[in-house]
């Protein structure tokens, strides 16, 4: 039997879980393992929260709540997200706990001891506006190996490279928004060179990995390794366990991978077996297997295995890392800061978590980033599970009730036509085993259907309503023969649609155990109990909603063209006041113009402005707004203006005049 520990990447607990998160990370992995159980592999399955780190601090100080408060409310948020997925852990945990301090203190001090970390005075980033140091995510600037903007102290999304904080180009501190300077500090650094022989040796043995990760490497060992500070100065997260760092923390890249242990080591006390953890942890049988998103790829297939490699005790390293891409929506990437993206607590208002698993396993991004649309939701749920499976099940159920009264037995022998049909569902089904184990589940999800549509190709050639009026038994042959196709689906999807699957064996009366090798092995009879429709179609009206929710949902990026520079003497030629509308009128003849009469201290003025769409006369008199007074006179529709009104206007059609916060005389010089 196999023994398997599978993780999944530890989301921050900085904000809610997306569906990107779920298409890279956590899907394939719960798949994985949910066909792992069947087959009766030994495997668990281990996460939690990332709870340390600037990612963490920025977001509690942005909204006014401890660290604490902040990871210990998204951590129950993403946990129920993951439990109306069905994403089922065998242990959910978070690195704020007691387990992971010790363990990652314990595993910093054994790399120190064999001289695998040393401590270095070094430059960092500190802002003397905010009195401190700007560790990660506290700095951004341009990446200096892609130019790209936006690039953090840490790494840069854009080409995934990890950065050493102070090569920032430009840098400006994220809390103030000034450019820091560069001051004098004390860090421990992880001496990634010394690994990279044992590195290459060892990943020489991974020629089974997923190419993306592969060439990732690659990349990075060709262009040489370099050390990599494990110790920050912040106040959330991990103390350095040494009396000389005061007020130092550990990375949190440093400690987060360690949580796939105290994880372990949780469960282990949960279960009542403390030491359970170590059968995983210390076999050299137990293939560990880390499901991640790309940009985590350096972290896991590098640094992590050079911490594992040092510890005093025999741990095991990563079997295989299947990265996965990006999940774009609608053609473009997700942005958490911009709020672009689908939240998987607000999809679980709208639709059943498991119509999401198909989708996503469907679309995966397996070796390239794949693109999430609601279109392409509604045609999968309505087009394949809908039209080609729900069908089935409902043809066959509807039949055999109508006809038989939801009774069927095993022939006693079978036709030509439907020994064929078995055959090639079992061609298919074999074909299916091997894509779960090499965690393939946009082919699998294919194949699926694949098996019900044998299924409606067969019912259809054997017309069993047809037949049943001159030779019942073909009919009894050709409703066996989908029911046996039905149940095979009902093992063979569970690990992508576990609860529908559930519930269609609860309507075809199977019972609630099962195994893989369960699927060669006939049931004699049915007996078909209670049937409602498995999947409901998807409305244009729905995915109509939540485009609308997407787009209304969105910080949309801002891109402004600006006008060149002009002189300050070319902005003194301006002569602005506050003026009092004393009259207003709309201009007879025109619907978006008003004629207005200001006073400008003891001096009227006649102006015409376009605001007749967003004002009312009425409302505008004894109104004080802002003019430019010495705009040269224009002629609108005969009235000579002699001056504009001004107002501000946005891309959503909306207008506003400007006028002054507090009260101040009219004539009043605008500068
Ligand atoms: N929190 C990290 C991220 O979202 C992933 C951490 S994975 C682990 O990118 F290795 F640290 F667990
Ligand atoms: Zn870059």
């Amino acid at each position: 039997m196999e023994k398997i520990l599978v993780t999944s990447a530890l989301i921050y607990a900085n904000g809610p879980l997306h569906i990107g998160h779920v298409a890279g990370a956590y899907l394939p992995a719960d798949i994985f393992v949910r066909f792992h159980r069947l087959i009766r592999s030994n495997i668990i399955f281990v996460s939690g929260t990332d709870e340390h780190g600037a990612p963490v601090s920025i977001k509690a100080e942005k909204e006014g709540m401890t660290p604490r408060e902040l990871v210990n409310f998204y951590h129950d948020q993403i946990e129920q997200s993951f439990d109306g997925l069905n994403i089922q852990f065998d242990n959910f945990s978070g690195t704020a706990r007691k387990y992971h301090h010790e363990i990652s203190q314990k595993f910093f001090l054994s790399l120190l001891d064999k001289g695998y970390v040393v401590q270095k005075s070094s430059q960092q980033f500190y802002c003397e506006h905010d009195k401190r140091y700007l560790a990660d995510r506290y700095v951004e600037g341009v990446c200096p190996f892609c130019q790209a903007d936006g690039a953090r102290g840490d790494q840069c999304d854009s080409c995934g490279k990890l950065i050493n904080s102070i090569e920032l180009i430009e840098p400006k501190c994220k809390i103030c928004g000034n450019t820091p300077v560069i001051k004098e500090t004390n860090h421990w650094y992880l001496e990634l060179p010394k690994f990279e022989n044992m590195l290459k040796e060892w990943l020489n043995t991974k020629s089974y990995w997923k190419d993306n990760v592969l060439n990732f490497i690659m990349g990075w060992l060709n262009e040489g390794l370099r050390e990599r500070a494990i110790t920050r100065d912040i106040d959330w997260g991990i103390p350095v366990p040494l009396p000389e760092a005061e007020g130092k923390v550990l990375y949190v890249w440093f400690d987060a991978p360690i949580g796939y242990i105290s994880s372990t080591v949780e469960w282990a006390e949960k279960i009542g077996f403390p030491d359970r953890w170590k059968d995983y942890w210390f076999d050299p049988d137990c293939k560990l297997i880390h499901f991640i998103g790309k940009d985590n790829i350096p972290f896991h297939a590098l640094i992590w295995p050079s911490v594992l490699m040092e510890q005093n005790e025999p741990y095991i390293l990563p079997h295989d890392i299947p990265a996965n891409e990006y999940l774009n929506i609608a053609g473009s990437k997700v942005s958490t800061s911009r709020n672009y993206a689908i939240w998987v607590d607000e999809y679980l208002k709208y639709f059943d978590g498991e119509l999401l698993r198909y989708v996503l396993a469907a679309n995966a991004p397996e070796s390239k980033d794949a693109d999430f649309t609601w279109q392409d939701f509604q045609a999968r749920i309505n087009n394949e599970l809908a039209n080609i499976l729900g069908n089935l099940a409902n043809r066959v159920f509807t039949f055999t009730k109508k006809s038989f009264d939801g009774k069927i037995s095993r022939p006693e022998t079978l036709s030509e036509t439907s020994k064929i049909a078995f055959d090639e569902a079992q061609v298919l089904i074999d074909e299916i085993e091997s894509c779960y184990k090499n965690y393939r589940v946009r082919k699998t999800t294919s194949l699926l259907m694949d098996i019900a549509r044998i299924g409606n190709r067969y019912f259809d050639e054997r017309a069993p309503w047809k037949a049943v009026k001159t030779d019942k038994d073909h009919a009894v042959e050709t409703l066996y023969i989908c029911l046996e196709l039905l149940r095979k689906i009902t093992i063979v999807m569970t690990p992508i649609l576990p609860s529908k699957m559930k519930q269609l064996r609860e309507m075809m009366n199977l019972n609630e155990k099962f195994s893989w090798q369960n699927i060669a092995q006939e049931t004699l009879e049915y007996q078909i109990g209670v049937v409602a429709p498995l999947f409901q179609k998807i409305t244009d009206e729905q995915i109509e909603e939540q485009l609308k929710l997407l787009e209304s949902d969105q910080d949309k990026e801002v891109i402004l063209e600006h006008k060149p520079e002009i002189e300050y003497d070319d902005f003194m030629k301006l002569e602005m006041r506050i003026v009092k509308i004393l009259k207003a009128e709309k201009v007879k003849k025109s619907k978006k113009l008003l004629k207005l009469q200001v006073k400008i201290g003891s001096e009227t003025r006649e102006i015409v402005s376009g605001i007749s769409q967003y004002y009312a006369p009425e409302d505008l008199i004894g109104k004080k707004v802002l003019m430019l007074i010495n705009l040269k006179p224009r002629n609108i529709m005969g009235i000579s203006s002699q001056g504009m009104i001004l107002a501000a206007a946005d891309d959503n059609n909306n207008l506003t005049l400007l006028t002054p916060m507090a009260d101040i005389d009219d004539g009043s010089e605008v500068s």
